[in-house]
């Protein structure tokens, strides 16, 4: 496997992984009406992926194929995790660590200090996750599409 900055020809694929995530992961957690909303309105009108700089960069993590991404930025000096998506048929195999390892090289080399991100109070799996890698449960916000979440912060 290895991870590489997004090119334009990923980007259908990265939208389409987001969209899998969120019928095979958020449905449970937020019911089907949500999520085929969600749905609905990224394939209406696609995330927009910004050009790669030194602010604001997304990640894929490719092994026959695109895998699964990540979307970085340094705000203010501060980084923030604004999404990770890994296929759902291809989660549990390690490409999500290779992705945060990858995003965190990428945080230092920037200087940065401290990182946030933020995930559904109910996605349990992706909390164990991130708490594996340092982060903390720092407050509790109405984040994406105002649903309850936990803002998470790692120190570097
Ligand atoms: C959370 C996510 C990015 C982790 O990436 P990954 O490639 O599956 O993770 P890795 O294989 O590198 O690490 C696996 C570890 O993550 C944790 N984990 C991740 N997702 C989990 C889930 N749904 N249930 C249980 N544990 C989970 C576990 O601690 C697991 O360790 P274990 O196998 O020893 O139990 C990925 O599962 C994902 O994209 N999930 C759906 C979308 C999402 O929730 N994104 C994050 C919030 S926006």
């Amino acid at each position: 496997m290895r991870v590489r900055l997004a090119y334009s020809g990923a980007r259908k694929r990265m939208n389409d992984i987001c969209n899998a995530d969120w019928d095979a992961f958020y449905r449970p957690l937020i019911g089907d009406s949500k999520v085929e909303a969600m749905i609905k309105k990224q394939q209406r009108k696609p995330r927009k992926h910004k050009r790669n700089t030194k602010h604001v960069w997304s990640l894929v993590v490719e092994d026959k194929g695109v895998k699964g991404f990540a979307v970085c930025e340094v705000k203010r000096g501060e980084g923030h995790l604004i999404a990770m998506y890994i296929d759902p048929k291809a989660t549990g195999k390690g490409y999500g660590s290779a992705l945060m390892d990858r995003a965190f090289d990428d945080f230092r080399e920037r200087g940065v200090k401290r990182v946030r991100t933020e995930t559904l109070v109910k996605n349990k799996g992706a909390i164990r996750f991130y708490e594996r890698y340092g982060f903390r449960k720092k407050q509790k916000l109405k984040y994406m599409h105002k649903f309850m979440s936990w803002r998470l912060v790692r120190e570097l």
